[in-house]
């Protein structure tokens, strides 16, 4: 049957808030997210809705979760600096701010790694990844068990204030997480700030629990902002740097034309005879979202003027999978 993300497909545990969580219940937690499956858990900013980040369709199931209309990066939680050094590449600056700030609330955007294991869907597809190191003992904990970097926005639905208690968790995804952490009331309440580390300069992408003073003082200089910074810092699916395809993209195509790449979704036509990657043949808006990403890479790699996308269902994932085909389809000056 289809998936459209309304379901864990992983429910091997309650949705009961665990309170106080000891050892084994850390261990289950472990063991539930490298299964793919979410764990909401409590870091020392606000409460986050854990996947395996290097687990594509786990990585789809939160936002699924978290019922968002277009793909966000989101932040990769790691136990340490060396951790987050094999994932990305930490210039001087970034490198200092890391040795400073973690284990704390602040995330650092960098150019993610050749080869790093990280799911494209976890950064949307950008060339960046934003890393952080919590310092929750619950968090550590879980990041522990779990043995792998967790992707985790925080725990509340799209457009719903942060959850800073395991009951505002509860009462915002309910049954659309496998288990629920409780640590009490986060300490900060507020979201780490995000710095974007991947160019020459440091800049401010999201004001959060380090202030910006405690940064400057580091740095010796001010730091620069982005435009019109708020909650939604430029939005990075705006951004110039995210990736565009060098083809064109036609979309809800029906009938292909020669010469065309085909990226399908469900029974493709079957006289098709151009490179063809298929997001999911199933027809399962979760698959189909943990491809996108690396699927219009190889497409567009394969040197044809124009991508053809067969039509995709605009529920659960599908409004965001086609959000963000609608932004790859959009003329562009380059
Ligand atoms: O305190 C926090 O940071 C919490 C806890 C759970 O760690 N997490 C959190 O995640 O607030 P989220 O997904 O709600 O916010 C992620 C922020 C967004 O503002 C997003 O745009 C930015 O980080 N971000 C993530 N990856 C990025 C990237 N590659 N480039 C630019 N911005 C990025
Ligand atoms: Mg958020």
């Amino acid at each position: 049957m289809p998936n459209d993300g309304e379901s864990n497909p992983v429910t091997c545990h309650s949705n009961d808030i665990v309170r106080l969580p000891d050892a084994e219940t850390v261990a289950e937690a472990g063991r539930l997210i490298r299964q793919g499956a979410l764990v909401a858990f409590p870091t020392e900013t606000v409460y986050g809705l854990g996947g395996d980040a290097t687990n594509g369709e786990a990585v789809a199931r939160i936002f699924a979760a978290k019922g968002r209309p277009s793909f966000n990066p989101l932040i990769v939680h790691v136990l340490e600096l060396g951790e987050a050094g094999k994932l990305g590449n930490f210039s001087y600056q970034a490198q200092r701010l890391a040795e400073a700030f973690w284990p704390g609330p602040l995330t650092l955007v960098v150019r993610r790694a050749a080869n790093t294991p990280i799911a494209d869907l976890a950064s949307a597809g950008l060339p960046t990844l934003a890393l952080r190191v919590p310092n929750h003992p619950v968090a550590r904990a879980v990041l522990r068990a779990a043995s792998c970097p967790i992707a985790a926005p925080s725990a509340n639905r799209s457009g719903h204030v942060s959850a800073t208690r395991a009951d505002h968790v509860a009462a915002d995804l309910g049954t659309r997480v496998a288990m629920i952490l409780d640590g009490g009331p986060a300490v900060h309440g507020l979201e780490s700030t995000v710095l974007d580390a991947s160019t020459g300069s440091i800049s401010l992408l999201r004001p959060g629990a380090v202030p910006v003073e405690t940064i400057e003082a580091v740095l010796g200089h001010r730091l620069a902002r982005m435009p019109g910074t708020s909650d939604r810092p430029a939005s990075p699916g705006l951004l110039a740097s995210h990736y565009a395809t060098r083809a064109m993209i036609r979309l809800n195509v029906t009938e292909t034309i020669p010469g065309e790449a085909l990226l399908a979704f469900g029974t493709p036509p079957a006289d098709f005879a151009g490179p063809v990657i298929n997001l999911s043949p199933a027809g399962d808006l979760i698959e189909a979202a943990a491809t996108l990403f690396s699927a219009l890479r190889k497409l567009d790699a394969s040197g044809v003027a124009t991508i053809a996308v067969m039509p995709i269902p605009n529920h659960g994932l599908g409004e965001a999978i086609n959000d963000r085909l609608r932004r790859a389809a959009a003329p562009r000056n380059i």
